[in-house]
């Protein structure tokens, strides 16, 4: 299947093969071509060039972009998108001010979502799941990081990851899991969190490393959650069955988690509200990206990470929806692209290279996703025609991604 797109005003995020992020100065880079065509064969960028230079071509389809802009499709390396239900009665409480702890502490919260979704069968959250990813991929989602942690007991988390599997398999989205049985400790076992934190590591990791349904191992480490010591533990059990770190860290405080994390070559620290010098410095020289979630210190009305800071630092960072039913019900790329650049100040083409590259990075996909090279899968968008790249964060509520192409292949409204 050959797809040939002609008359894009702009692609945008064009990089040479091999390159897996962008840091510090460097992500203010988002290489562009004006006026121009790109070839999709067997599901991969196959060529790009401007239409000055198009000769003849043999395709199977051909799409007029009629002077859209193409942009790479956004990478969302952290959600909590399979659960059951929503929680708008916190948000409610959130009103009336009660704050994310206290509404954590009265049993709301993560154990909220784990009641209702032990109550729910696997195609239920199949199906409630699946509504949400039509949704991102209609709003230029093409690759996307999904937790387990609303289970917090091995049949539930395994009864989450075979949804994700199930989702991966079924869906054009591209797909990562991450075991999350510590993001709290379960209802059973509250005065009893050692022991808890045992059972993730004897029981739960090698049963979710025998069935092969996570690439990573994520804790929620924080004030109130689970400590430095303990996040150290469950990354070593999740090595010793080959899963790769992602840790919430620096959410509620400066926690250690983003040592922490760092020491055990975490893929990602995420969330980072609460940040201090240190932690800055230790994230320096290492391969763990910093992912900032806006879209959850929008919703909870807290702080924003410093991104200014750690880019003058020489860090790349990602950007992610964070997308769950507590902190951050939506997975709005596009939003998080418009609050990182209204909220921490981030430019456009900063903003963009960490949606895209950065985040694919963040969830070691960067070698096939995040930017428009020759040879990566072609996951792309098509926008209405824009001005300039800036006009996309600019226009924050205006739906601007008109078409959506997964795996070369234009996605209709029926087939998401
Ligand atoms: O990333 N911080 C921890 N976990 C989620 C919230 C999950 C929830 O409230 O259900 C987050 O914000
Ligand atoms: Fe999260």
């Amino acid at each position: 299947m050959r797809l040939l797109v002609k008359n894009i005003a702009r692609i945008v995020g064009i990089r040479p093969a091999g390159v897996e992020r962008v840091c510090g100065a460097g992500m203010a880079e988002l290489p562009e071509l004006t006026d121009a065509w790109l070839l999709a064969e067997e599901g991969r960028i196959a060529a790009f060039g401007p239409m000055s230079e198009l000769g003849p071509i043999e395709a199977d389809e051909t799409v007029d972009a009629e002077g859209g802009t193409l942009f790479p499709s956004f990478c969302d390396s952290h959600t909590h998108l399979v659960y059951a239900g929503s929680r708008e009665q916190e948000f409610l409480d959130k009103i009336n001010g009660l704050s994310y702890e206290e509404i954590a502490r009265r049993g709301g919260g993560i154990l909220n979502s784990a009641d209702r979704l032990r109550a729910a069968s696997e195609d239920e959250l199949y199906e409630q799941a699946m509504e949400r990813i039509r949704e991102i991929i209609r709003m230029g989602t093409g690759c996307v990081e999904i937790k387990s942690g609303y289970g917090l007991a091995t049949a539930d988390e395994l009864k989450m990851l075979r949804v994700i599997r199930r989702i991966r398999e079924t869906s054009p989205i591209a797909v990562r899991a991450t075991f999350l049985g510590a993001h709290a400790v379960a209802r059973d076992y509250i005065g009893r969190q050692s022991e808890y934190v045992d059972l993730v590591c004897r029981e739960m990791i090698p049963a979710v490393a025998r069935e092969g349904l996570a690439e990573f191992v994520d804790v929620f480490c924080d004030e109130g959650f689970f400590t430095v010591e303990e996040t150290a533990r469950i990354m070593r059990a999740g090595a010793e069955h080959g899963l790769v770190p992602k840790i919430h860290a620096n959410e509620l405080a400066v926690s250690g988690g983003v040592q922490v994390g760092v020491e055990h070559g975490a893929l990602s620290v995420d969330h980072l509200e609460r940040m201090d010098a240190a932690a800055i410095a230790a994230l320096r020289g290492t391969r763990t990206m910093p992912t900032l979630l806006p879209g959850a210190a929008f919703f909870l009305g807290m702080s924003y990470p410093p991104a200014r800071e750690m880019i003058a630092a020489g860090l790349g960072v990602a950007l992610a929806s964070d997308y769950n039913p507590g902190s951050s019900p939506s997975g709005n790329m596009k939003m998080v692209v418009s609050l990182a650049s209204i909220r921490m100040r981030m430019t456009p083409a900063e903003a963009i290279n960490a949606a895209t590259l950065n985040s694919a990075y963040a969830m070691g996909v960067s070698g096939d996703y995040g930017s428009i090279t020759v040879g990566k899968v072609a996951n792309f968008f098509l926008t209405d025609p824009i001005p300039s790249v800036a006009f996309l964060p600019y226009a924050y509520t205006t739906p601007l991604v008109r078409r959506v192409f997964l795996q070369g292949r234009e996605i209709g409204q029926a087939a998401v």
